[in-house]
């Protein structure tokens, strides 16, 4: 089985404790050597840092829900783990290269044994789902007692996440095939998929959400999209105008909120 290895060791990541003996390709999964240096790798890396900290040592179970060909979890966890990958897309399922048991199937509904695995994760997917209620109430009941949910997700109040929201879906397919340089967007099987921003995925909601359902806020961060980083290398004209309109458009906001954090990562503890 193929755990989607990295090779680039050129990247300069900041590592804790054995793993800074290490290269950062043999700790880190792709998807994150290929962050643009910034706050979206950073939150990733603390997220990264509170998994290893918080899950039990030994072998784990993982639930993926939405899979995808990438995984982001560090891979001191993903190599103990026996992952289980629930996706809707037969191409999705079909380009996994870490799962140990793929399942066709909508995570909205599928349910397993209660108390099954350790963690959940459930990346860049709840922006696509319906009804994200259901599938958070499918996670808690999978989930141990102890155990955690990684969600990473869009910030819908953010520029991106409006101008995601209120756009068509040929938009996002144009901006990834010309914008992020994508040749491949919005074929079967590829980014971007259609989105339907439920209320929940706004993180103050999420966050309500799980306090009432018996689940402790344990890491939480907005961060600036890496869209941003990207842009600027990509297209620095068109980045330094949405940095503009950003800049404007913080006035009107209150303290310090700055509309290009563009997603969050949140871990969720089942008491
Ligand atoms: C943007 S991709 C993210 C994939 C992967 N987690 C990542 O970050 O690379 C969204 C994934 O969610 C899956 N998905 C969307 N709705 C779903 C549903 N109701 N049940 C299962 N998977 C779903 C899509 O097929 C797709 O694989």
């Amino acid at each position: 089985m193929n755990k989607n290895v990295a090779s680039d060791f050129n990247t300069a990541i900041p590592l804790d404790g054995v793993d800074a003996l290490l290269s950062p390709a043999s700790v880190h999964p792709k998807s994150l050597l290929d962050l643009p240096s910034g706050d979206a790798r950073e939150s990733l890396l603390a997220a990264h840092g509170i998994l290893r900290a918080v899950l039990p040592p030994g072998k784990l179970a993982i639930y993926e829900a939405g899979g995808g060909s990438t995984s982001f979890l560090p891979l001191s966890v993903l190599d103990r783990a026996h992952v289980t990958v629930v996706d809707i897309d037969e191409d999705q399922i079909r380009n996994n290269t870490y799962a140990d048991k793929t399942i066709l199937g909508d995570i909205q509904s599928y349910r397993f044994k209660p108390a099954t695995f350790n963690l959940v994760i459930c990346y860049n997917v709840i922006e696509h789902l319906a009804d994200v209620e259901a599938a958070l109430l499918r996670f808690c009941e999978a989930l141990k007692q102890g155990g955690l949910i990684l969600i990473g997700a869009p910030n819908p109040k953010s520029l991106s996440g409006v101008v995601t929201k209120y756009s068509p879906h040929w938009f996002h397919v144009w901006f990834y095939r010309h914008v992020r340089g994508d040749r491949h967007a919005g074929e079967p099987g590829q980014a971007p998929f259609p989105t339907f921003f439920h209320p929940l995925v706004s993180l103050s909601r999420l966050e309500t959400f799980a306090r009432e359902h018996g689940l402790q806020v344990i890491y939480r961060r907005e961060y600036e999209s890496p869209r941003f980083p990207e842009m600027r290398a990509r297209k620095p004209v068109l980045a330094a105008l949405l940095d503009a309109i950003a800049v404007v458009a913080n006035l009107f906001l209150p303290g310090k909120a700055d509309v290009r954090r563009g997603d969050y990562h949140v871990i969720l503890r089942k008491r």
